[in-house]
Protein backbone atom coordinates (compact mmCIF):
# COMPACT_ATOMS: atom_id res chain seq x y z
CA UNK A 1 0.00 0.00 0.00
CA UNK A 2 1.89 2.88 -0.97
CA UNK A 3 -0.83 5.53 -1.43
CA UNK A 4 -3.80 6.50 0.35
CA UNK A 5 -5.21 6.34 3.54
CA UNK A 6 -3.26 4.27 6.61
CA UNK A 7 -4.65 5.37 9.46
CA UNK A 8 -8.69 5.87 10.36
CA UNK A 9 -9.65 6.73 13.53
CA UNK A 10 -13.30 6.96 13.93
CA UNK A 11 -15.63 8.14 17.16
CA UNK A 12 -12.58 6.64 19.16
CA UNK A 13 -12.98 6.80 23.02
CA UNK A 14 -10.49 5.03 25.74
CA UNK A 15 -11.50 4.38 29.44
CA UNK A 16 -9.33 2.83 31.53
CA UNK A 17 -10.72 1.24 35.00
CA UNK A 18 -9.43 2.94 38.04
CA UNK A 19 -10.77 2.39 41.63
CA UNK A 20 -14.80 1.70 41.39
CA UNK A 21 -15.08 4.09 38.06
CA UNK A 22 -13.19 4.99 34.88
CA UNK A 23 -10.76 7.52 33.48
CA UNK A 24 -11.48 8.84 30.14
CA UNK A 25 -7.86 8.98 28.42
CA UNK A 26 -9.22 9.72 25.08
CA UNK A 27 -12.68 11.15 24.26
CA UNK A 28 -15.09 10.85 20.67
CA UNK A 29 -11.47 11.65 18.34
CA UNK A 30 -11.79 11.72 14.45
CA UNK A 31 -8.55 11.41 12.38
CA UNK A 32 -7.23 10.27 9.25
CA UNK A 33 -3.69 9.89 8.64
CA UNK A 34 -2.75 9.35 4.65
CA UNK A 35 0.32 7.31 3.63
CA UNK A 36 3.70 9.29 3.71
CA UNK A 37 3.04 11.90 6.05
CA UNK A 38 5.25 13.59 8.74
CA UNK A 39 2.42 14.41 11.54
CA UNK A 40 3.14 15.33 15.30
CA UNK A 41 0.60 14.56 18.58
CA UNK A 42 1.40 17.14 20.33
CA UNK A 43 0.06 18.55 24.04
CA UNK A 44 0.42 18.61 27.78
CA UNK A 45 1.34 15.66 30.20
CA UNK A 46 -1.48 13.07 30.23
CA UNK A 47 -3.24 14.55 27.63
CA UNK A 48 -3.02 11.55 25.66
CA UNK A 49 -0.50 11.20 23.58
CA UNK A 50 0.85 7.22 24.21
CA UNK A 51 -2.73 6.15 24.75
CA UNK A 52 -3.29 6.96 20.83
CA UNK A 53 0.01 5.70 19.75
CA UNK A 54 -0.51 2.45 21.83
CA UNK A 55 -3.93 1.73 20.04
CA UNK A 56 -2.73 3.16 16.90
CA UNK A 57 0.28 0.22 17.36
CA UNK A 58 -2.04 -2.48 18.14
CA UNK A 59 -1.00 -2.76 22.09
CA UNK A 60 -4.36 -1.33 23.16
CA UNK A 61 -7.40 -1.50 22.47
CA UNK A 62 -10.17 0.99 21.42
CA UNK A 63 -13.20 1.07 24.49
CA UNK A 64 -15.33 2.60 21.44
CA UNK A 65 -15.68 3.62 18.09
CA UNK A 66 -12.55 1.76 15.57
CA UNK A 67 -9.10 3.02 14.53
CA UNK A 68 -7.82 1.03 11.53
CA UNK A 69 -4.40 0.69 10.21
CA UNK A 70 -3.67 -0.59 6.73
CA UNK A 71 -6.88 -1.91 6.77
CA UNK A 72 -7.05 -3.82 9.93
CA UNK A 73 -9.48 -2.55 12.67
CA UNK A 74 -8.47 -2.47 16.02
CA UNK A 75 -11.62 -3.26 17.67
CA UNK A 76 -11.06 -6.92 18.22
CA UNK A 77 -7.87 -7.62 17.08
CA UNK A 78 -7.05 -11.06 17.85
CA UNK A 79 -2.93 -11.30 19.58
CA UNK A 80 -2.19 -12.76 16.41
CA UNK A 81 -3.20 -10.53 13.55
CA UNK A 82 -1.79 -7.94 15.51
CA UNK A 83 1.50 -9.54 16.15
CA UNK A 84 1.89 -9.93 11.85
CA UNK A 85 0.55 -5.87 11.89
CA UNK A 86 3.43 -4.86 14.11
CA UNK A 87 5.80 -7.32 12.93
CA UNK A 88 6.01 -6.99 9.25
CA UNK A 89 5.17 -3.17 8.84
CA UNK A 90 5.43 -1.55 12.01
CA UNK A 91 8.46 0.36 13.90
CA UNK A 92 7.39 1.29 17.57
CA UNK A 93 10.16 3.70 19.49
CA UNK A 94 8.42 3.26 22.97
CA UNK A 95 8.97 6.53 25.36
CA UNK A 96 10.42 3.95 27.91
CA UNK A 97 12.90 2.44 24.86
CA UNK A 98 11.72 -1.36 25.97
CA UNK A 99 15.14 -2.58 25.43
CA UNK A 100 15.79 -6.07 26.25
CA UNK A 101 18.64 -6.29 28.83
CA UNK A 102 20.06 -9.24 28.54
CA UNK A 103 20.62 -8.99 25.06
CA UNK A 104 23.62 -6.62 22.87
CA UNK A 105 22.84 -3.27 21.51
CA UNK A 106 23.71 -5.54 18.23
CA UNK A 107 21.10 -8.12 19.01
CA UNK A 108 18.11 -5.82 20.09
CA UNK A 109 18.63 -4.02 16.68
CA UNK A 110 18.56 -7.45 14.70
CA UNK A 111 15.47 -8.62 16.68
CA UNK A 112 12.82 -7.43 14.32
CA UNK A 113 14.92 -9.05 11.15
CA UNK A 114 14.68 -12.49 13.11
CA UNK A 115 10.86 -12.28 13.24
CA UNK A 116 10.98 -11.72 9.32
CA UNK A 117 13.16 -14.40 8.55
CA UNK A 118 15.66 -12.55 7.42
CA UNK A 119 19.00 -13.75 5.55
CA UNK A 120 22.13 -13.85 7.91
CA UNK A 121 24.37 -12.06 5.67
CA UNK A 122 20.99 -9.36 5.37
CA UNK A 123 20.68 -8.78 8.37
CA UNK A 124 24.02 -8.25 9.63
CA UNK A 125 24.16 -5.42 6.37
CA UNK A 126 21.18 -3.45 7.83
CA UNK A 127 21.74 -3.78 11.44
CA UNK A 128 24.86 -2.25 11.06
CA UNK A 129 23.33 0.47 8.50
CA UNK A 130 21.20 1.18 11.09
CA UNK A 131 23.39 1.37 14.27
CA UNK A 132 25.66 3.91 11.66
CA UNK A 133 22.57 6.11 11.27
CA UNK A 134 22.63 6.69 15.06
CA UNK A 135 25.79 7.04 15.63
CA UNK A 136 26.26 3.75 17.85
CA UNK A 137 28.53 1.44 15.70
CA UNK A 138 31.52 1.56 18.75
CA UNK A 139 28.32 -0.06 21.00
CA UNK A 140 27.21 -2.75 19.41
CA UNK A 141 28.56 -5.37 22.17
CA UNK A 142 27.66 -3.25 25.13
CA UNK A 143 24.27 -4.69 26.92
CA UNK A 144 21.50 -1.93 27.98
CA UNK A 145 22.67 -1.09 31.29
CA UNK A 146 25.72 0.11 30.18
CA UNK A 147 24.43 2.50 28.27
CA UNK A 148 23.62 6.57 28.72
CA UNK A 149 19.81 7.24 28.40
CA UNK A 150 20.61 9.00 24.85
CA UNK A 151 22.23 5.91 23.40
CA UNK A 152 19.69 3.27 24.81
CA UNK A 153 16.93 5.80 22.98
CA UNK A 154 18.96 5.63 19.84
CA UNK A 155 19.41 2.02 20.03
CA UNK A 156 15.31 2.12 20.06
CA UNK A 157 15.45 4.09 17.00
CA UNK A 158 18.01 1.84 15.27
CA UNK A 159 15.47 -1.18 16.12
CA UNK A 160 11.99 0.35 15.15
CA UNK A 161 14.01 1.41 12.06
CA UNK A 162 16.14 -1.40 10.52
CA UNK A 163 13.32 -3.14 8.77
CA UNK A 164 12.07 -0.01 6.96
CA UNK A 165 8.13 -0.80 7.91
CA UNK A 166 6.00 1.18 6.07
CA UNK A 167 4.68 3.25 9.36
CA UNK A 168 6.48 4.31 11.93
CA UNK A 169 4.88 5.34 15.54
CA UNK A 170 7.78 7.38 17.69
CA UNK A 171 6.94 8.30 21.14
CA UNK A 172 9.03 11.27 22.35
CA UNK A 173 11.35 10.03 20.45
CA UNK A 174 14.10 12.45 21.18
CA UNK A 175 13.38 13.27 24.84
CA UNK A 176 17.17 11.82 25.87
CA UNK A 177 18.90 13.42 22.80
CA UNK A 178 20.82 16.22 22.92
CA UNK A 179 20.36 19.32 19.82
CA UNK A 180 23.36 17.65 17.37
CA UNK A 181 21.68 14.04 17.76
CA UNK A 182 17.98 14.92 17.32
CA UNK A 183 18.57 16.66 14.65
CA UNK A 184 20.57 14.19 13.29
CA UNK A 185 18.28 11.24 13.93
CA UNK A 186 15.40 13.55 12.27
CA UNK A 187 17.05 14.14 9.18
CA UNK A 188 17.39 10.60 8.69
CA UNK A 189 13.72 10.28 9.49
CA UNK A 190 12.84 12.77 6.69
CA UNK A 191 14.95 11.04 4.25
CA UNK A 192 13.35 7.65 4.73
CA UNK A 193 9.74 9.75 4.38
CA UNK A 194 10.77 10.99 1.20
CA UNK A 195 12.93 8.37 -0.74
CA UNK A 196 10.38 5.19 0.83
CA UNK A 197 7.25 7.13 1.63
CA UNK A 198 7.51 6.07 4.85
CA UNK A 199 4.46 7.15 7.68
CA UNK A 200 5.65 8.86 10.49
CA UNK A 201 3.57 9.73 13.46
CA UNK A 202 5.28 11.29 16.74
CA UNK A 203 3.93 12.43 19.70
CA UNK A 204 6.44 14.76 20.81
CA UNK A 205 6.47 18.12 23.38
CA UNK A 206 10.16 19.20 21.90
CA UNK A 207 10.18 21.91 19.34
CA UNK A 208 13.42 20.69 18.32
CA UNK A 209 11.22 17.29 16.50
CA UNK A 210 8.06 20.14 16.23
CA UNK A 211 9.44 21.83 13.61
CA UNK A 212 10.61 19.13 10.95
CA UNK A 213 6.66 18.16 11.20
CA UNK A 214 4.32 18.55 8.04
CA UNK A 215 1.18 18.37 9.80
CA UNK A 216 0.80 18.91 14.37
CA UNK A 217 -2.50 17.65 15.52
CA UNK A 218 -2.71 19.02 19.38
CA UNK A 219 -4.67 16.63 22.28
CA UNK A 220 -5.64 18.62 25.51
CA UNK A 221 -7.39 16.05 27.88
CA UNK A 222 -8.12 13.73 25.21
CA UNK A 223 -9.32 15.42 22.82
CA UNK A 224 -8.09 17.10 19.57
CA UNK A 225 -8.55 20.75 19.71
CA UNK A 226 -6.37 21.82 16.72
CA UNK A 227 -5.11 19.82 13.77
CA UNK A 228 -3.18 21.93 11.24
CA UNK A 229 -0.62 21.78 8.04
CA UNK A 230 2.63 23.65 8.24
CA UNK A 231 5.01 24.27 5.74
CA UNK A 232 8.35 24.22 6.48
N1 LIG B 1 -3.32 1.95 32.15
C1 LIG B 1 -3.83 3.10 32.59
N2 LIG B 1 -4.71 3.13 33.61
C2 LIG B 1 -5.25 4.28 34.05
N3 LIG B 1 -4.99 5.49 33.52
C3 LIG B 1 -4.12 5.53 32.50
C4 LIG B 1 -3.49 4.35 31.98
N4 LIG B 1 -2.68 4.72 30.96
C5 LIG B 1 -2.78 6.06 30.86
N5 LIG B 1 -3.64 6.54 31.77
C6 LIG B 1 -4.04 7.96 31.95
O1 LIG B 1 -4.44 8.48 30.70
C7 LIG B 1 -3.97 9.82 30.51
C8 LIG B 1 -3.20 9.90 29.22
O2 LIG B 1 -1.98 9.20 29.38
P1 LIG B 1 -0.88 9.18 28.24
O3 LIG B 1 0.21 8.30 28.70
O4 LIG B 1 -1.55 8.84 26.96
O5 LIG B 1 -0.42 10.71 28.20
P2 LIG B 1 0.68 11.43 27.32
O6 LIG B 1 0.01 12.52 26.55
O7 LIG B 1 1.45 10.42 26.55
O8 LIG B 1 1.61 12.10 28.43
P3 LIG B 1 3.21 12.31 28.50
O9 LIG B 1 3.48 13.54 27.67
O10 LIG B 1 3.46 12.55 29.95
O11 LIG B 1 3.89 11.10 27.98
C9 LIG B 1 -3.16 10.15 31.76
O12 LIG B 1 -3.96 10.92 32.63
C10 LIG B 1 -2.84 8.81 32.37
O13 LIG B 1 -2.75 8.89 33.77
MG1 LIG C 1 3.40 9.74 26.65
Amino acid sequence: MKNGTIITIDNLVKRFPIGGGHFTALEDINLKIETGEFTGLVGPSGSGKTTMLNIIGSLDNPSEGDVIVMDTSMRGISAKRASTLRKQHLGFIFQTYNLMQVYTVYENVEFPLLLLKMTSSGRKKAVLNALEWVGLTDKIKSKPKQLSGGESQRVAIARAMVKRPQMVLADEPTANLDAENSHHILRTMEKLNKELNTTFLFATHDDKVIKYMRRIIRLEDGKVVADNLVKN
